[in-house]
C-alpha cells in the first residue's frame, strides 16, 4: 500500500484552514493507505517558540488529530523531534540542495521579508527538513493545502538529485529497485474546495496563524458564540449568491464561504449554489454557522478533554514515535551506505 505522511507545525493555534484543508482530509486516507501524521516540532522552531508554548501546542495538534477521527491504532501519530533520523537526513539534503533553491521559495521570501540576513538558518533550510520528513519514509503521497505546492515541487527536486549524484552506488549496492531510483516522486494531494481557506476579514489573504486579527480566522478551540460571530462578522460583498461557480469569479470572499460550507459538509460548491444560489448573506450565513458549529464544536470539546490528560497525548506521541522510527531506521541505513559513511 502507497505510504502517506503529513505534518502540521505546533506554531500557534490551529484554525480552519488548517483543519479543511488538510487534517480533515487525513481521515478517510487510512481506509486505504499506511499513514503517518506528524507534529513537526523541529519546524516550528525556525522561529522562535517559548519552550512552554511548544509543548502545548505540540499536545494540541495531537489532540486535533484525534478529535477530527484519526485513530492513533491505523495511523502512526507522532512528533518530528522523536525521530533523530529527520535531522540526519535533512542534513545530507542541505548537502544536496542549493541555496539558490532555498532563496526562490516564496515562503521563505514571506516569512523573512527585508531582513533575511538576521532570520535563523533553520527557516532557509527548512524545505529540507521537510523533504527529510517525506523521504525518510519513501512516502509518495502528502496531504497538504496550496501554500506547501511549491515545497513539494522542492522535495521532488531533492530526490531527483539524489538518485542521480548517488546513481552509481545506488546500483552498486542495489537499491534502485526496477527504476534505479532509490528516493519516489512523491505526488501532492492538493484538492477538494478548500485547499486555500482565505481570511474572514479580506478574501484576498489566506487564513494563518500569524494574522494579528483574531477575526479573520476560526480557532479550532474556538466555542460556538465565537464561531458564530466570527461568520456573522465575516467581510461580504452586498450581491446575493450566485447560481453558479463561475458567478463567484472576482467575489473572493463569496468564493470563500461557500468553498468552506462545501468541505465542511463534504459537497462540492456547485451542489452548494444549487441550494443557496439567489439567496442573500442573511440566509447563507446563519446556515454556514450552524454548520460549522455543529462540525467543530464536538471537536473542540473533544480537544479539549484530550488535553486535560497531557500524559496519555504523550503517550501516543511517543508510541508512534517508536513505530515512524521502525520504518525510518531501515531507510536511513541504506542513505548511510549509499552516502559512503563507515559504519
Ligand atoms: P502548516 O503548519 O503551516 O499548515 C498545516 C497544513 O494546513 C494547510 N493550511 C491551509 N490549507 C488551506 N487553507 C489555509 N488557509 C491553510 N493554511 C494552512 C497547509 O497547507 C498544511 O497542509 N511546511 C508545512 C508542515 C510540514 C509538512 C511536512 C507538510 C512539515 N513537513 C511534510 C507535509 C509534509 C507547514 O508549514 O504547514
Amino acid at each position: 500500500t502507497p505510504r502517506v505522511f503529513s505534518g502540521i507545525q505546533p506554531s500557534g493555534d490551529l484554525h480552519l484552514g488548517n483543519y479543511l484543508g488538510a487534517i480533515r482530509r487525513f481521515v478517510p486516507l487510512q481506509d486505504t493507505h499506511e499513514t503517518l501524521y506528524c507534529v513537526v516540532d523541529m519546524h516550528a522552531i525556525t522561529v522562535w517558540q517559548e519552550p512552554e508554548a511548544l509543548r502545548r501546542a505540540t499536545r494540541e495538534v495531537a489532540a486535533a488529530f484525534i478529535a477530527a477521527g484519526i485513530d492513533p491504532k491505523r495511523s502512526i501519530i507522532f512528533n518530528q523531534s522523536q525521530v533523530a533520523e529527520h535531522a540526519e537526513l535533512a542534513w545530507v539534503f542541505n548537502c544536496i540542495a542549493r541555496i539558490g533553491w532555498m532563496n526562490r521559495m516564496t515562503q521563505f521570501k514571506d516569512k523573512a521579508g527585508k531582513n533575511s540576513e538576521n532570520v535563523s538558518l533553520g527557516l532557509l533550510a527548512y524545505p529540507s527538513l521537510m523533504a527529510a520528513d517525506i523521504l525518510l519514509y519513501k512516502a509518495t503521497q502528502v496531504p497538504v493545502g496550496d501554500d506547501q505546492k511549491q515545497h513539494l515541487e522542492l522535495t521532488r527536486d531533492i530526490a531527483a538529485k539524489f538518485n542521480n549524484d548517488y546513481a552509481q552506488t545506488i546500483k552498486a549496492l542495489g537499491l534502485g529497485g526496477d527504476t534505479g531510483e532509490f528516493f519516489p516522486m512523491t505526488d501532492p494531494l492538493i484538492a477538494g474546495p478548500a485547499t486555500r481557506i482565505m481570511s474572514l476579514r479580506d478574501g484576498t489573504k489566506k487564513m494563518s496563524k500569524s494574522d494579528p486579527s483574531d477575526q479573520s480566522r476560526i480557532s479550532l478551540l474556538d466555542d460556538a458564540d465565537a464561531i458564530a460571530k466570527k461568520i456573522r462578522r465575516a467581510t461580504t460583498d452586498p450581491a446575493e449568491l450566485p447560481e453558479t461557480v463561475e458567478g463567484l469569479a472576482g467575489r473572493p470572499e463569496a468564493d470563500n464561504l461557500v468553498g468552506i460550507y462545501a468541505a465542511l459538509s463534504d459537497r462540492s460548491k456547485p451542489e452548494v449554489l444549487a441550494e443557496f444560489g439567489g439567496k442573500g448573506w442573511g440566509v447563507f450565513k446563519p446556515a454556514l454557522a450552524d454548520l460549522a458549529v455543529s462540525v467543530l464544536s464536538p471537536m473542540s470539546t473533544r480537544m479539549r478533554e484530550l488535553l486535560d490528560d497531557p500524559e496519555t497525548i504523550d503517550g501516543v506521541l511517543r508510541d508512534g514515535g517508536a513505530r515512524a522510527r521502525a520504518i525510518a531506521a531501515p531507510i536511513m541505513d541504506e542513505v548511510r551506505r549509499i552516502v559512503g559513511f563507515v559504519r
